[in-house]
């Protein structure tokens, strides 16, 4: 935590009620002040001027690989891509190798992060059929995930007996990976042999998504459970999750957003993802409801795998792609295109996520609030090239592509992790802090007033 003061001065500040050209004060990590005056004596001075703060972009679904796989990435890399990118805390996902099913796995996350780690961080319990016990006495983490559907690694929760009992049983946040495994292996047994890769979007079905996305909202209503439906991807979904309120929240990934079935044609299994990629009209309705607010949440699905390894021929070309650095800047250019607001992305990216898993002190510029912060220049342009990408898999389905509109500055509690194209040395950041009781999300009649 920065010890003593910190002045930021000048810039255009996204406050929860709108945009301001302000001064913020931070004082031991935390913000002291969000109109302090310009020339407010602090121990070190930022001059912001003609820049934009954003709360630090909280992505609470990103896969690091350790342990396990870390040639491709691991906490370090991972949260160095982060905080490049103005994502200030990250909740990883439990598909490691082993997997982080039992309490002692997912602790020993938490010690490795504390000594590697760039931004602050959170981890999820990975759900089992049979590890129910151990997801009871599971606490001070933000949630429980299960695959209803497998994807990469061994974690899978299929039968519905097994996924009721979760259900029931279980107080934690329950987060899924929705996509009915039955309807998946139905599919690819109908499909034979000689597939491409983009017979992926046709074993993983909108049925898919479907019927498991239905499955489990059914649980979370008939016993009252939080849930967050991760990574939508149809236009069929859409209507389960306007009836699920105030007990399920949803978010939509970058890549749902921005490639479509259209895509496999020009980038291969590069765009092999789970859920895979659907229609261009799916993912024009996917924006609908972001910007009408029946998704709440965008978070990346971070999943990184080495060229090499998605190069291999369909099916053996592993799913997942990289995102969490690129993300902010993604949609920084869309705000510049006109498609969205600078608040709106501070909600999707930052507030929901964090009142969604109960991020104590996190997603909002506000008194009280810790000074995690993503300094952005909307004027500046890049291209993204996969060479100076910071994730160890080094490349980016975005190769190429030039966006206006960047994050140039990253503070973690005060204290600046990334500037001038570089990442600090030593790590920062700290594990954060859940409290469900006061999660926004349920406590309101409609679901997403405030907390
Ligand atoms: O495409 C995906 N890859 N989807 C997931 O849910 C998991 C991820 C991975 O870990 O590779």
């Amino acid at each position: 935590m920065q010890q003593g003061t910190l002045l930021i001065r000048g810039a255009q500040v996204v406050l929860p009620d709108g945009v301001a050209e302000t001064n913020l004060l931070i004082r031991d990590g935390k913000i002291a002040a969000v109109d302090a005056l310009r020339d407010s004596a602090a121990d070190e001075v930022i001059a912001a001027d003609g820049l934009v703060i954003l709360p630090g972009i909280v992505d609470d679904q990103v896969h690091f690989r350790e342990p396990g796989a870390t040639h491709k990435e691991d906490l370090g890399s991972g949260s160095t891509a982060c905080a490049a990118g103005g994502v200030t805390t990250y909740l990883e996902m439990p598909n490691t190798q082993p997997s982080a099913v039992t309490m002692e796995l997912v602790r020993w996350k938490y010690a490795r992060a504390a000594q590697v780690n760039k931004v602050n961080f959170g981890f999820y319990i990975g759900a089992t059929e049979s590890n129910v016990q151990e997801l009871r006495a599971a606490q001070g983490i933000p949630g429980i995930k299960i695959f209803i559907g497998s994807s990469t690694g061994d974690l899978l929760v299929d039968s519905q007996d097994a996924l009721a009992r979760i259900f029931e049983q279980t107080t934690l946040p329950i987060c899924a990976h929705c996509e009915d495994e039955s309807t998946v292996r139905a599919n690819r047994a109908a499909l034979g042999a000689n597939l491409s890769v983009a017979d992926h979007s046709r074993i993983r079905d909108v049925q898919a998504a479907l019927v498991a996305t239905s499955r489990a909202i059914d649980l979370a209503l008939r016993y009252r459970h939080r849930f967050h439906v991760l990574h939508v991807s149809t236009a069929a979904e859409l209507p389960l999750l306007a009836t699920a309120k105030p007990w399920v929240t949803a978010e939509v990934c970058p890549h749902h957003l921005f490639f479509s079935t259209d895509d496999y044609q020009r980038l291969g299994s590069l765009v092999q993802m789970n859920p895979s990629v659907k229609s261009a009209r799916d993912t024009s309705l996917l924006w609908q409801s972001l910007l009408s607010g029946s998704i709440q949440v965008i978070a990346t699905d971070h999943a990184p795998h080495t060229l090499e390894e998605k190069n291999r021929a369909y099916p053996n070309s592993p799913s997942g792609l990289p995102a969490v650095e690129n993300s902010l800047a993604l949609m920084l250019d869309q705000a510049n295109l006109g498609r969205c607001s600078l608040n709106q992305i501070a909600g999707w990216m930052s507030d929901a996520p964090a009142r969604v898993w109960g991020l104590v002190g996190k997603g909002r510029i506000a008194v009280g609030y810790d000074a995690d912060l993503a300094i952005v220049d909307m004027a500046q342009r890049r291209t993204i090239r996969n060479a100076e990408q910071f994730t160890r898999c080094g490349w980016s389905p975005w190769d190429g592509q030039t966006l206006q509109g960047w994050p140039v500055q990253t503070l973690v509690a005060g204290q600046t992790v990334f500037a001038h194209h570089r990442v600090a040395e030593g790590s920062h950041g700290s594990a954060v802090l859940c409290d469900h009781a006061r999660g926004g999300f349920w406590a309101t009649s409609d679901g997403i007033g405030v907390a």
